[in-house]
């Protein structure tokens, strides 16, 4: 019978399809286009009503067989797809333990950071506690009080950032006052000595601003650590005791310190501390009488500004100058960096070259 012979070609090309067929949804393709509701296979079924009854039988017969024998043969391809696909997607998404780990890149503590702290542990050490003031401030805080006559040079635009409002005039605050970005750390002084009584004790680490080019030896911005102590009876020898003992912890107990007469609006007296040279022990020459270069020959390096608190100050800050005395000191915490690491460039520090800040 021509139709019998059809439906065993039929089965016969769906087998082959079905143990060719690439992946599962291959696969289920071929079983959609045989045995789906418009499948080639459903159609010999649905047309068994219009054959002659003696055909029917037989018919019937070799379209079930093809049915059945069509159905095994998908159930077994499909597991073995299964199995493969799974295999496969094992393979691809499996971890490889011996690859090497990302590791996550650990920042470290900035050098001015790391010796701001040094220097703060040492005074905590000593009882100091740490105080603050703004970095935007008032030109009362930053020179008024701190005694610095109106003519100083360091008030002129050329040291100091000004805060000009959308207008382009100065912003005043208390009447005649501009607001500035504070030249140094010394305006938390008068903040300090207008929120508490004496006996003061403190330190004020700080970033400052003043206008300059960035060069080896100058930046825009950099750090100071101030130092205040009111107190009654304090005399110069509590400031030189003090200042030695500071330099002798933070560089060494072989290094000495000199004080030379220098000149600050808000101390008087006041002076410059120098500590002796590391490089060539405060001999001014290496060992083959080479100069110093370290220390320019002079055997010895200056560190900070110091002096006895004007009377002025005090009294401009609500102290009685009858009653207390005290000293004020300001160090250069680049400067301190730069000396004890011997760094030749002081905007080496702003750089962010891992490789150079790795190496405190
Ligand atoms: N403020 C000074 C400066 O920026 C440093 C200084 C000197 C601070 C003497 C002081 C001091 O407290 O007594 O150059």
């Amino acid at each position: 019978m021509a139709i019998i012979d059809e439906l065993n070609a039929l089965c016969a090309q769906t087998l082959a399809q079905i143990s060719e067929a690439p992946d599962s949804a291959a696969l289920e393709g071929v079983r959609v286009a045989v045995l789906g509701k418009k499948g080639t296979l459903t159609g010999y079924l649905r047309s068994m009503g219009q054959l002659a009854k003696e055909e029917r039988a037989a018919v019937g017969k070799a379209v079930n067989d093809a049915r059945n024998q069509v159905e095994s043969a998908l159930e077994e391809r499909k597991a073995q797809l299964a199995s493969q696909e799974l295999a496969a997607r094992m393979e691809a998404e499996a971890v490889d333990v011996t690859l090497p780990g990302r590791v996550q890149q650990m920042g470290t503590r900035h050098l001015i950071s790391a010796i701001t702290d040094e220097i703060a542990d040492i005074f905590l050490g000593l009882g100091y506690t740490v105080g603050t003031g703004p970095e935007v401030e008032t030109d009362w805080y930053n020179f008024t009080a701190l005694n610095a006559p109106k003519d100083h040079p360091s008030r002129s635009m050329q040291d100091t950032f000004y805060v000009i409002d959308r207008t382009g005039e100065q912003t005043a605050v208390r009447g005649e006052s501009d607001v500035l970005l504070r030249t140094q750390t010394s305006g938390v002084q008068v903040h300090t000595m207008e929120d508490q009584k004496p006996p003061i004790y403190i330190i004020a680490p700080g970033k400052v601003y003043r206008r300059d080019v960035a060069d080896p030896s100058h930046l825009p911005q950099f750090h100071q650590v101030e130092g205040l102590v009111v107190d009654e009876n304090i005399t110069f020898g509590d400031l030189k005791g003090t200042l030695d003992y500071f330099c002798k912890a933070l560089f060494g107990p072989d290094r000495s310190t000199r004080f030379r007469a220098h000149f600050f609006p808000f101390t008087e007296p006041s002076a410059e501390a120098d500590v002796s040279c590391g490089v060539c022990g405060g001999t001014g020459h290496l060992h083959d009488g080479e100069r110093c270069r370290m220390c320019k020959g002079t055997g010895w390096i200056e560190i900070l500004g110091c002096g006895m608190v004007d009377p002025n100050v005090l009294e401009a800050c609500g102290v009685d100058p009858e009653k207390y005395s005290g000293f004020a000191f300001g160090i250069g915490v680049e400067r301190v960096a730069c000396l004890k690491y011997n760094v030749p460039d002081l905007r080496m520090l702003l750089e962010g070259d891992m490789r150079f800040l790795r190496q405190f």
